[in-house]
């Protein structure tokens, strides 16, 4: 185990719920990190606010101030490489991200997904499984490929959909369990007992199912 904690810049875009899991982790001593900066591409992030009540760097990069993607993702690894960070962590951090952003923070870039991928990549995928009728919907925590949400899962959380759900209903049900799997994840990283050989994910060296770890909430 390492004793250095792990160095973490978190991406966000909104409420900051998953930095709150990560931020109180790391507060409880839990979790053998430290959130250098949280980073967001909207200035009027809740997220934002959370990060300064715990005293962690809090800045707005504004996507709409920038050209284009590529010049907004430049000035993001810009901002990002001066807390250089051990793992960069995207907690409901809603821009697609440039091959060349991917490819500077491979192998230490983790994403989120409210799903269980490889189903529903992309947006709305709460109304999607309520649409689909689906008995089983789920949160995904992964590694970020250059294909939108088709990096290697690392640990998946599976949510029964219950029968009067809402979307509403749902994503908080998934919410609470988005709580638990992603400071997972990312302790394991913190730890040196994860890593990604060409999407192969590996866990304690061994290789994790190609669904990565399941927790079944059911149980
Ligand atoms: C989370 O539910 C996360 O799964 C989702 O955004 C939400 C952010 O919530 N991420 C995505 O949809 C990524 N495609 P939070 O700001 O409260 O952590």
């Amino acid at each position: 185990m390492s004793t250095t904690p792990c160095r973490v810049v978190v991406l966000i875009s909104g409420s900051g719920s998953n930095l709150q899991a990560l931020i109180d982790g790391q507060h409880n001593g839990s979790l053998a990190i430290n959130i250098e900066a949280v980073i967001s591409n909207r200035a009027d992030a809740f997220g934002l606010e959370r990060a300064t009540k715990a005293s962690i760097p809090a800045e707005a990069i504004e996507h709409k101030n920038f050209l284009d993607r590529d010049s907004f993702d430049q000035a993001l690894i810009q901002k990002i490489e001066s807390y250089k960070p051990d793992l960069v962590v995207l907690a409901g951090f809603m821009r697609i991200l440039t091959s060349d952003f991917v490819r500077q923070y491979s192998g230490r870039l983790l994403n989120i997904h409210p799903s269980l991928l490889p189903k529903y990549q992309g947006l709305h995928t709460h109304q999607r499984a309520l649409d689909a009728k689906d008995d089983i919907h789920g949160v995904t925590v992964h590694f970020v490929t250059e294909e939108l949400d088709g990096g290697p899962p690392i640990i998946q959380a599976i949510v029964p959909v219950l029968e009067n759900d809402t979307v509403d209903t749902l994503s908080k049900r998934i919410q609470v369990q988005e709580h638990i799997i992603y400071p997972m994840a990312v302790n394991w990283f913190a730890n040196k007992r994860l890593s990604v050989n060409e999407n192969q994910v590996l866990l304690d060296k061994e290789p994790l199912p190609v669904n990565g770890h399941q927790i079944d909430s059911r149980d």
